[in-house]
């Protein structure tokens, strides 16, 4: 396992440029498997989730080439259609690529996810979709299989909008006989770059980024190249790395219409920010004001900025307070963050974060991919030297964070010794 040596202290200033979105880049990536031949995919980020992705393919029997600035993904030589459950309990968006699998062979074998760091994380909602458009599925000792005989497109009404079970509900219909309707689809970006890139092949979807989706089943799709939408909540985390250290940054290659409730809630407590069509500059003040957040499905504040927003406004005057509406289990990092000196207590779904003077390095454990982002901004902000252990959660989701964030003057070093 690895970790990073973090000296804090230093206000961060600079520019940097914003990487592919990891959470559009995944279920992209999976639905590459829709149409078999080559799919060219440019802006994905060069993070571990996107390689394990490319494992599965390569296990399903196809090929990915990883090139300068492309990815390269053939599908003709799929043959096999189990994902095996090392992967799917590695990372639990594997999930995803079981509605590709479906819908373009129709069977697919996969354990349950599992849990994970932030809560349950049940797939009963992709299930259902799955059986609403015909698929049968039977489950023994964990192991899930989906057949069909023909994917018939139906109306799928989602209990709650879940980012997953709404991508898994369109790739498993893209290729369906018949219209299929999503309501209560989730409205994220990152599913509006999934209809982007499934239109460009030949599918024919609209509604992406309402709460309603309609998907007009097709037979054929051919091959493309594809450019991944810029990661919303890595803009986030150095929006907040800036007004955390006191720094002034400019953002590049982002899209700002895609965290309004963040840049909102930044400037409440004091940051200056301007934004343009592809950047952000934040100035921080010389002392945050302490806001409050509900985190809630898009266009709502986003839950995986949650732990990062804890963290900028431990430091803050006043006390925020935070309402996590989305996972149950979504507080871990707070033990970790009061090592170094934060004041906050959890009530139920609440953190209650009273702003302190000063935090102070110490050694702490990332416990997953957003909490170990908030301790690296502590430890950013943080008087003396900082080792957080288990970076490999945080290595999941962003891409070169470190040769980031020392461009933009902070001292952070990744170890193997530790
Ligand atoms: C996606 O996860 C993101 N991951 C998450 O980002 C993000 O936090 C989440 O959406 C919410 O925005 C990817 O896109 C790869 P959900 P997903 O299904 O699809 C419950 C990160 O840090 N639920 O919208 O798993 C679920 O338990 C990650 O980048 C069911 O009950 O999220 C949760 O409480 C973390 N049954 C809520 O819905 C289901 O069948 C939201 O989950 C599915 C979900």
């Amino acid at each position: 396992m690895s970790s990073y040596i973090i000296k804090g202290g230093n206000k961060l200033t600079g520019t940097v440029k914003i990487s592919g979105s990891k959470n559009a880049a995944l279920p992209i990536i999976a639905a590459c498997i829709l149409n078999k031949g080559i799919t060219t995919l440019y802006n994905v980020p060069n993070i571990q989730d996107t390689q394990m992705m490319y494992e599965i393919i390569k296990i399903l029997g196809g090929k990915v080439q990883k090139k300068k600035n492309k990815i390269i993904i053939d599908t003709s030589t799929i043959e096999k259609y189990e994902i095996p459950d090392i992967l799917m309990h590695k990372m639990r968006s594997s999930v995803i690529i079981v509605g590709a699998i479906i819908g373009k062979y129709k069977t697919a074998t996969f354990t349950y996810p599992g849990g994970c760091d932030i809560g349950a994380r049940p797939i009963d909602l992709h299930l259902k979709a799955f059986e609403k458009l015909g698929i049968t599925i039977t489950q023994n000792y964990g192991t899930i299989t989906c057949n069909a005989e023909k994917i018939t497109g139906s109306k799928i009404d989602l209990d709650f909008p879940s980012v997953g079970a709404t991508e898994n509900a369109i790739l498993a219909s893209v290729l369906a006989e018949g219209k299929t309707i999503i309501t209560n689809a989730a409205r994220e970006p990152e599913i509006i770059d999934l209809q982007n890139f499934l239109n460009k092949m030949g599918a024919k979807i609209k509604g992406a980024g309402t709460d309603e989706i309609e998907i007009e089943g097709t037979k054929k799709l051919k091959e493309i190249s594809y450019n991944i939408m810029p990661d919303r909540i890595e803009t986030g985390t150095f929006l907040c790395l800036a007004a955390i250290t006191g720094g002034k940054i400019e953002l590049e290659k982002t899209n700002p219409n895609h965290l309004t409730p963040v840049i909102s809630k930044l400037e409440e407590a004091g940051n200056k920010i301007e934004i343009k069509k592809e950047t952000i500059k934040i100035e921080a003040p010389k002392k945050l004001k302490a806001i409050d957040i509900k985190t809630m499905p898009y266009p709502g504040f986003p839950t995986d900025m949650q732990s990062i927003m804890a963290s900028t406004f431990s430091i803050a005057k006043g006390t925020t307070i935070i309402v996590e509406n989305i996972f149950e289990n979504r507080y871990k990092y707070v033990q970790e963050l009061n090592k170094m000196g934060a004041k906050i207590t959890v009530e139920g779904k609440s953190a209650i974060i009273r702003g302190t003077r000063k935090l102070y390095g110490a050694n702490v454990k990332a416990t997953d991919l957003r909490g170990g982002a908030a301790l690296v901004l502590a430890a950013m902000a943080a008087k003396g030297t900082t080792i957080i252990e288990n970076i490999e959660y945080i290595l999941r989701g962003y891409e070169e964070l470190d040769e980031k964030i020392r461009q933009l003057g902070g001292n952070i070093e990744i170890t193997k010794l530790i």
